[in-house]
């Protein structure tokens, strides 16, 4: 393989073999030196089209704990803005010596059609509100951890559905390992279809979180909202947002997952952010773990598979 576009894609082997090999690499970023030669004389380019904190400054710091030369494109700065299609500027990049693209892109399928079209690999850090695998992988890799196991949990997703592509991550992921997974949100922000997938959906926030073992709590993503919010940011926070009272009805032992960036105070309060209930951050360092991971798996460990 020299691609990772999704997690609909992955099989369950292939998914334990990134997870088993980011537990590796996670004892890496805990050393005072965070440097392996692994990587050396490879060649990794970011190409986001999109904003990104945790995205593109992990995979910049994964490629160089493992030795790799990494360049950022700033693309608002480059000849993207003077109308270079995204082929183009693709394979300018490939001749100058990358070996793996990593790319943001509104649009989703980007990274699919690149795939097909370079030599070079192709890592999907986010299509539109298609898939963003890396961030699926971080939060089963931080599932794993604390609860031990994949399987045979009750997963609530929360939020706005319709715009994520951490949620199409975390379902494809979650259901190969036979977990139940809910999602719960406004009407607005539910996309059909997720029930022939073996989701549950429902609109009942409480029946979502009752006997949750994990609760992935969404981002509202109010730059993909079309016609503005429904419900308003006030109503969505009253009715949706997970605060401590709510958390009071879970599971004791509930674990608090939420990608980043977080609207605090909107979907997710301060206070439940920052318990100990929350893994927010231990999921962003898993992340850099779980890059490292991919990043070594498709240049230089032998493949995930194909
Ligand atoms: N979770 C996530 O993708 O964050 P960024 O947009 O900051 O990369």
């Amino acid at each position: 393989r020299k691609d990772l576009l999704g997690l609909q894609d992955l099989t369950r082997e292939e998914i334990d073999l990134i997870l088993d090999t980011a537990e590796s690499m996670r004892e890496i970023i805990d050393r005072p030196v965070k440097k392996v030669p692994t990587l050396r004389g490879k060649v990794i380019v970011n190409l986001f089209y999109e904003p990104s904190t945790r995205t593109r400054n992990s995979f910049e710091l994964a490629a160089k704990y493992l030795s790799a030369d990494v360049q950022s494109v700033a693309v608002a700065q480059s000849s993207v803005q003077k109308g270079e299609t995204l082929l183009d500027t693709a394979r300018n990049l490939e001749v100058m010596g990358a070996d793996l693209v990593i790319m943001r892109h509104s649009e989703g399928g980007a990274p699919h059609f690149l795939a097909r079209r370079l030599r070079a690999g192709v890592v999907n850090a986010g299509d539109g509100i298609h898939e963003h695998p890396t961030q699926g992988l971080l939060d089963l890799f931080t599932i794993r951890r604390r609860k031990g196991r994949l399987s045979g949990l009750k997963v609530a997703i929360v939020g706005d559905i319709l715009h994520s592509r951490v949620a199409r991550s975390n379902i494809w992921g979650l259901l190969k390992y036979g977990s139940e997974v809910w999602v719960a949100g406004p009407a607005t922000l539910l996309p059909p279809g997720l029930e022939a997938l073996g989701v549950h959906v429902t609109h009942d926030l409480d029946e979502a979180l009752d006997g949750a073992d994990v609760v992935n709590v969404l981002r509202i993503q109010l730059e993909r909202q079309q016609k503005g919010l429904f419900p308003s940011v006030h109503e969505y926070a009253r009715f949706w947002g997970i605060t401590p009272q709510r958390l009071a009805a879970c599971k004791e032992d509930v674990l608090v997952l939420h990608p980043g960036p977080m609207n605090r105070g909107v979907e997710i309060t301060s206070e439940v952010a920052d318990s100990h209930r929350a893994a927010i951050l231990e999921q962003v360092t898993g992340g850099v773990a779980v890059r490292m991971a991919v990043l070594y798996l498709l240049l230089g460990g032998g493949g995930t598979g194909e």
